[in-house]
């Protein structure tokens, strides 16, 4: 059920009495990985808590289209855009028949007419309300106008709650979450865990100034949004930028090169591709004045000390990722400089971008770079980070695949 890694998935419930199966089918999708958002239309409340929905999913619960404050936070328009897809089970009769209708009376049917994301229903009804000429003809009617964005999963025959036996019970949770799973093709880091540093470090000479660089962050996060895409779960360690962290990462904030190695040290264990995008500072300030320094004779000593190299520490740790790809920011002898630190530092790949370039590199949208392995290298002409991004992840799957194949 690797195939729903990192989905937004918007699951309904409605008013049945299978609703209380859905909170086993929220654990089953969070337990895969899953971003799960409960919406639940009036008559679900009835059957279920949202307080249960809630706790199982980690995220608030949804029942209310006009409601200023619920608007205020995630809005129904927004709701609709988050979600990759929706999932309702139950379906009941009625919501069938609203779905069908194109209504939009509460916040559940709002929300699929607001949404372009594939829709999968799971009914659950009573026999004779499922083989209600109504229900089959509105089914129908959704199948035709949705296509290949619609799907039914079930129902199941057998005893009902009310005692008669035929079709219309809910599948079980983990047929619905099967049946999810096989709509989504495996992304190509499906299952694998990706640690990603990203954006500068600030190295504080005292309380008010510090020693960094122009890097803007938006390589590392790039490729944080590509692995996620690919279907990795991601970590992203991230030094101070201005750029808002793509969703579904775990972001880790950290300020100094040391910050950034403790976090990276805490969250290698078991994971499978290391990318060192960050430009971490070589050097620090020796000693971290206590005081504001004051402006004093006309010239001024700094002493700096080495700061611990992060993706070295990491490359040669004992608990070493599959794969470790550093980065290599240079402004002369590029190629010189990639090849060696490769070598040097034991890393698998090595990233290198010519940063005395204007039109690239450092707070451009755009980059051009050169990847080093130890079986040759490749380049990728200037293109957007966006698309690079996707590219590199690509290539280093593509490691990780034949690792895992020999
Ligand atoms: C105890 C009880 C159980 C019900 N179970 C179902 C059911 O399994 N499926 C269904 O379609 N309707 C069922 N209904 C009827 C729905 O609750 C009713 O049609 C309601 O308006 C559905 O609201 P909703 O579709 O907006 O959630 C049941 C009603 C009661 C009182």
């Amino acid at each position: 059920m690797l195939q729903l890694a990192n989905k937004r998935i918007l699951l309904g419930i409605s008013g049945g009495i299978a609703a209380y199966k859905s909170a086993e089918l929220v654990r089953i999708l969070t337990k895969a990985g899953a971003n799960v958002r409960v919406v639940m239309t009036q008559g679900a409340k009835e059957f279920i808590t949202p307080l249960t929905l809630q706790a199982l999913s980690g995220n608030p619960v949804h029942h209310t289209l006009l409601d200023e404050e619920a608007e205020a936070g995630m809005g129904h328009i927004e709701l609709a855009r988050w979600a990759d897809l929706i999932l309702i089970a139950p379906a009941t009769a009625d919501l069938i028949a609203k779905l069908a209708a194109g209504m939009g009376d509460e916040l559940l049917t709002t929300l699929v007419l607001a949404s372009k994301a594939p829709l999968f229903l799971a009914p659950a009804m009573n026999q004779q309300m499922w083989a209600a000429a109504t229900t089959q003809q509105n089914l129908r009617t959704l199948a035709d106008l949705k296509g290949d964005d619609f799907a039914l999963f079930g129902p199941d025959s057998g005893v009902q709650a009310c005692g008669d036996v035929g079709p219309g019970r809910m599948l079980e949770p983990t047929d619905i979450a099967s049946l999810l799973a096989q709509r989504f093709q495996p992304g190509l880091l499906t299952g694998c865990k990706v640690v990603i540093t990203a954006g500068p470090t600030r190295e504080a000479l005292d309380p008010v100034r510090y020693i960094s660089n122009h890097s803007s962050g938006k390589m590392g996060y790039a490729l944080a949004q590509a692995a996620v895409d690919a279907g990795a779960q991601v970590t992203l360690i991230s030094g101070p930028v201005r750029i808002p962290a793509p969703d579904r990462v775990t972001l880790v904030n950290t300020i100094s090169a040391q910050d950034m190695l403790e976090a990276s040290l805490a969250t290698m264990g078991n994971c499978d591709l290391f990318i060192a995008s960050a430009a971490v500072a070589d050097y620090r300030p020796a000693n971290v004045a206590e005081q504001k320094i004051k402006k004093a004779g006309d010239e001024i000593q700094l002493t700096l000390t080495k700061n611990p190299d992060i993706v070295a520490t990491i490359a040669n740790h004992q608990q070493r990722p599959a794969t470790v790809v550093g980065f290599a920011a240079e402004t002369t002898d590029v190629d010189g400089y990639a090849r060696g630190k490769l070598a040097s530092k034991n890393l698998d790949m090595i990233v290198a971008n010519d940063v005395s370039r204007s039109d690239i590199g450092f707070n451009s949208d755009d980059n051009a770079v050169t990847l080093y392995s130890r079986e040759g290298h490749q380049d990728f002409e200037r293109m957007s980070k966006t698309l690079l991004a996707t590219k590199l992840i690509q290539t280093f799957a593509e490691r990780l695949r034949n690792l895992r194949e020999h």
